[in-house]
């Protein structure tokens, strides 16, 4: 196995840390998928099967802050990868999409057959390369790709040797929590309660770090099969609101988590979570981990490692 990183959203130290649970080398090769020239000389020296791509950046208020750096490493890394895939002839492909290309959606649970209507650059950088995936697939048989359209991914290896570390102060409900949980940051503020759900909450479909690891080797065992071209939601099909996954982190952990309820965050949505069917019939694969294990794994993560990779 190979792994390419740029290092621009996470650290070297990673990589040592999956050879120790996985008892495998890794090779770690530094470059930037959108170099075609750098993916070249990979694939040269390297005799690559199929291609999960991770490499894309993913916080909603920076893409709208700054698009074009969006679509640049979004859309035209992905471009480069399949262009160097193409000559290369390898065309077995994992792509990471999001829920987020449903958008606004009325439906609850959500299809895969749901409207298509992203509303932020990130978004819209991820349905883009959905779609330039989708003609590549229709043009030539050869390929076979999976988009996967995740959730909430949350939570951290079971070892607590690997989980997220985000830059700066976190944007997302679940490093937050653990954050406050540690006493790193006082207290949580919770965006909006007067949603219309269970307690007023924004309600999301949050899913297990491993789980959805999972989900990727089920993807490349049908890949394996000559599937075509497969789109699939990655989510638990229940979702749970913000004041549930701050309970029950307080109940598995023991942790207090302060909190205060402030205005709603611009852009959010009161309530999604996934139509999970089709990921059990075609990758023969659901979730297999509760909100319990998610916060506890969390937990264990940020209380082994509180400055995170550093
Ligand atoms: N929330 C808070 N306080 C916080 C952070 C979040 O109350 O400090 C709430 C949000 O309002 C939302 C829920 O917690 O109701 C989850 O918010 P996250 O920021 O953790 O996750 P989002 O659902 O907003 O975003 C995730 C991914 C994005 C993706 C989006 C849609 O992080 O990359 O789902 O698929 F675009």
């Amino acid at each position: 196995m190979v792994i390419i990183d740029n290092f621009c959203n996470s650290k070297p130290e990673v990589i040592n840390r999956i050879q120790k649970i996985t008892g495998k080398t890794v090779a770690l090769i530094q470059g930037d998928v959108r170099d075609k020239v750098f993916l070249g000389t990979v694939f040269k020296q390297h005799a690559i099967k199929a291609v999960i791509h991770f490499a894309g950046l993913k916080a909603v208020a920076e893409s709208v802050a700054n698009p074009l750096r969006y679509y640049d490493n979004n859309v035209m890394g992905s471009l480069a990868l399949v262009e160097v895939m193409t000559e290369f002839n390898v065309k077995n492909l994992v792509f990471s999409s999001s829920a987020t290309v449903y958008g606004f959606s009325d439906t609850k649970p959500i299809p895969e057959t749901a409207p298509l209507s992203p509303f932020n650059p990130y978004g819209h950088t991820k349905r883009m390369v959905e779609q330039i995936l989708e003609d590549l697939s229709a043009s030539d048989s050869a390929w076979n790709i999976a988009l996967l359209r995740y959730f909430n991914p949350v939570g951290a290896h079971e070892s607590g040797m690997i989980g997220e570390d985000p830059n700066g102060i976190p944007n997302n409900l679940m490093p937050y929590v653990s954050q406050v949980a540690a006493g790193k940051l006082k207290e949580l503020s919770i965006f909006g309660n007067d949603y219309p759900t269970v307690d007023g909450t924004g309600v999301r479909d949050y899913i297990h770090v491993v789980d959805l690891a999972l989900g990727h080797v089920a993807a490349l065992n049908v890949l394996d099969k000559n599937c075509g071209l497969l789109t699939v939601n990655l989510g638990a099909g229940h979702g749970y609101s913000v004041l549930e996954l701050v309970h029950t982190f307080q109940e598995v952990t023991g942790r207090a988590i302060p909190y205060r309820i402030v205005e709603r965050r611009a852009g959010d949505i009161a309530m999604y979570f996934a139509d999970a069917t089709l990921a059990k019939q075609k990758l023969a694969w659901q979730t297999q981990r509760d909100l319990a294990d998610i916060c506890r794994d969390a937990w264990h993560w940020q209380s082994q490692n509180p400055q995170g990779y550093s």
